[in-house]
């Protein structure tokens, strides 16, 4: 049976070691890092997200604000907060909740976050930073599965990495922090032909496809690390379940280790989002940030 990957603990870690680092900011540079968080309109797991971000950016010691803007908020208001927040030397990091209402052009207001305050790392410079080595804030569920991934293998040099997704918020992302962890790294996704065989090859297995319980058990590589990304909430004997897009029951018997869902990736996203803040602060202010 494989090893369960405890990222609700190893956030826990994290966020003792991110308290620490705010608390000699304080103390040795008067620097209280600030993050803003913006969310538009009612959709209830976003509102969950946002009060939970809220919440441990103040457990850490950081200043935290929440601006709710009504579903209806149109793209030049949001644009106008975004800019304020920009100009607002005490915010160090600014988080715009996805998704947006569709009058909202996303894309247009993330790249209008300054990116030094980027926080989630969705700016294309960071994203540009990123894939050519150089210095970014990099996207925090990404972040958080390649620190529990390490925390398993320790140097992931030279593995096989295959990540199941494509998308700018995982799959990307991830694939380019691998890459830059150097693995050989797969990028698969729910259009590639025969994926159990790809899957196979992996050391090691990204699941950020967004389908419940895809990945089935005979179709990881024996001892193979498997990280998964998934949130999906299905129905079961009548009664609502959490589970990721691998199959937990049959993976875990052949994986070396796995992440449960929940329990596993998310925890680890706040944490990231705390740890960026800590390092847009640090280099707004000049300040080298410390390692975690
Ligand atoms: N919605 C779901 N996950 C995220 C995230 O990591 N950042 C933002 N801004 N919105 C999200």
């Amino acid at each position: 049976m494989a090893k369960l990957i405890d990222g609700k603990a190893f956030a826990e870690g994290l966020r003792k070691r991110i308290a620490g680092a705010v608390s000699t900011l304080k103390a040795e540079h008067g620097l209280t890092p600030g993050l803003a968080v913006v969310l538009v309109g009612e959709d209830p797991a976003s509102k969950v997200y946002v009060a939970n971000k809220a919440k441990q950016t103040v457990e850490v010691g950081m200043n935290s604000w929440e601006h709710k803007l009504p579903a209806d908020t149109s793209e030049s208001d949001l644009l106008a907060l975004v800019d304020k927040l920009n100009k607002d030397s005490s915010v160090h990091g600014i988080l715009v909740q996805m998704p947006l209402p569709k009058q909202i052009d996303s894309a247009k207001v993330l790249n209008a976050i300054d990116p030094a305050k980027d926080v989630d790392g969705f700016h294309v410079v960071n994203v540009g930073r990123l894939s050519t080595g150089q210095e970014a804030l990099v996207a925090c569920t990404p972040t958080g599965c390649v620190m529990l991934a390490k925390d398993v293998l320790g140097d992931l040099s030279g593995i096989n990495a295959v990540v199941i997704g494509r998308s700018n918020i995982v799959g990307k992302p991830v694939a380019q922090l691998l890459l830059a962890e150097n693995c050989t790294v797969t990028i698969a996704h729910s259009k590639s032909k025969d994926l159990p065989s790809i899957v196979r090859q992996a050391d090691l297995v990204i699941a950020a496809v967004g389908r419940p319980e895809m990945v089935k058990g005979d179709w990881i590589k024996p001892g193979a690390t498997v990280i998964d990304v998934g949130i999906n909430r299905i129905e079961r004997d009548g009664k609502a379940k959490l589970v990721g897009d691998c199959d937990f029951a049959s993976c875990e018997k052949v994986a070396g280790a796995i992440t449960p869902v929940p329990g596993g990736v998310g925890p680890m996203t706040i944490a990231c989002l705390l740890y960026n803040t800590v390092k847009a602060a640090s280099a707004i202010k000049g300040i080298k940030a410390p390692a975690m």
